[in-house]
């Protein structure tokens, strides 16, 4: 177990902001996490679990336990003639976990390509991208309950997956610590390659996909060891079909994907119709080449970061009417 006092964060947000923790925990493996799940001190302390810290804006300095996982390991656990089921500590960081897969040609996961984080936090999120989630694959998630300290494996269903969304981020269910997930990947791959770029990739094969979202990340995204983000801001939101219809009267050119009874709109278009994009305030600003992206051009501030994304809000909400809910969780 290693244990930091006043422990800089700077290298565990991709914002790269200067804050400190009061205290920073590392646990190795469940048998510490149970120690930790039992102390007293840790039990009245506030205490929040981070991955890498590339989904998170820490509005200042914390005044609390900041928990890691040191988890680390990929392994088989079980093997049919079609698939695979891989078991991976949550604190491996999750492209290590989908360049591996590729190269063993399983199948999957190679649209997830080049997404910041780990895998514990991929899963808790269910980060998605290019036509594809991480709820896709998983077979089971392993957790430990902070309130009774016992162990659950939780199969897809009961992880309750929705865009972005999981049981283990509802403020209303037990909170659960993810030491373990296994995915089901396929040995046969199915391409995945609906999403506008991908169409363009010929003879696919994992390498190729795994190398086109790679160059299209790189073409759009920035990279956070360059230049501080959290990727995605916002998350899109969901309208109704009069609402769509309404804000289409006046931009016919609007993007939207019919999404159950809702229309999903890109907040990346919503902020640039504001004029907002590449728009930069001190020392943040809207990324030039994805509006749905905040930077920090060096010296930022937690606060200043969130100021501008209180900003960007506003801006939509005048304009279109819709409330933008932010994807980065705020941490104060
Ligand atoms: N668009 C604009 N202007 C912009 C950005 C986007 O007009 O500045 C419009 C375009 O019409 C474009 C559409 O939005 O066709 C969709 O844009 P893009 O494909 O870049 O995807 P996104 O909806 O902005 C989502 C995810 C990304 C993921 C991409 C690709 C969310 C909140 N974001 O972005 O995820 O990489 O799709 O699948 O769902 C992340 O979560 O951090 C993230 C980067």
């Amino acid at each position: 177990m290693r244990i930091e006092q006043n422990f800089s964060l700077e290298k565990y947000n991709t914002f790269h902001l200067p804050v400190k923790t009061r205290w920073f925990l590392e646990y190795a493996d469940e048998a510490d996490l149970q120690k930790v799940l039992h102390d007293e001190y840790f039990q009245e302390c506030l205490s929040q679990h981070i991955g890498q810290g590339s989904n998170l804006l820490f509005v200042n300095d914390y005044n609390g336990i900041i928990l890691h996982s040191a988890i680390r390991g990929m392994e088989v656990v079980r093997e049919t003639d079609e698939s695979v089921w891989l078991r991976i500590g949550a604190g491996e960081t999750w492209d290590d976990v989908v360049a591996y897969a590729v190269s063993q040609g399983w199948g999957g996961i190679e649209n997830l390509s080049g997404i910041p984080g780990e895998t514990g936090a991929a899963a808790v999120q269910n980060i998605g991208a290019y036509g594809a989630e991480i709820k896709d694959v998983i077979d089971t998630v392993e957790a430990w309950n902070q309130l009774t300290f016992e162990k659950h494996c939780f199969s897809a269903e009961e992880c309750g997956y929705a865009y972005r969304w999981s049981r283990f981020k509802d403020p209303h269910a037990d909170p659960h610590i993810v030491t373990y997930l296994v995915l089901k990947l396929a040995k046969n791959p199915v391409f995945n390659l609906e999403y506008g770029a991908l169409k363009e990739v010929k003879e696919p094969t994992l390498a190729k996909v795994r190398e086109a979202v790679l160059a299209i990340r790189g073409e759009k995204l920035p990279d956070p060891n360059v230049l501080g983000n959290a990727g995605s801001f916002f998350m899109n939101p969901l309208v109704s079909e009069e609402h769509f219809e309404r804000i289409r009267q006046a931009y016919p050119e609007v993007p939207g994907f019919p999404t159950g009874d809702k229309v999903k709109v890109p907040a990346g278009w919503l902020i640039e119709q504001c004029g907002l994009k590449g728009k930069r305030h001190g020392h943040v600003g809207v990324y030039e080449k994805q509006a749905l992206i905040l930077v920090n051009y060096g010296e930022a501030t937690g606060d200043e970061i969130a100021l501008m994304a209180e900003s960007i809000r506003a801006a939509v909400k005048d304009r279109f009417g819709i409330e933008l809910m932010p994807e980065v969780k705020y941490i104060a």
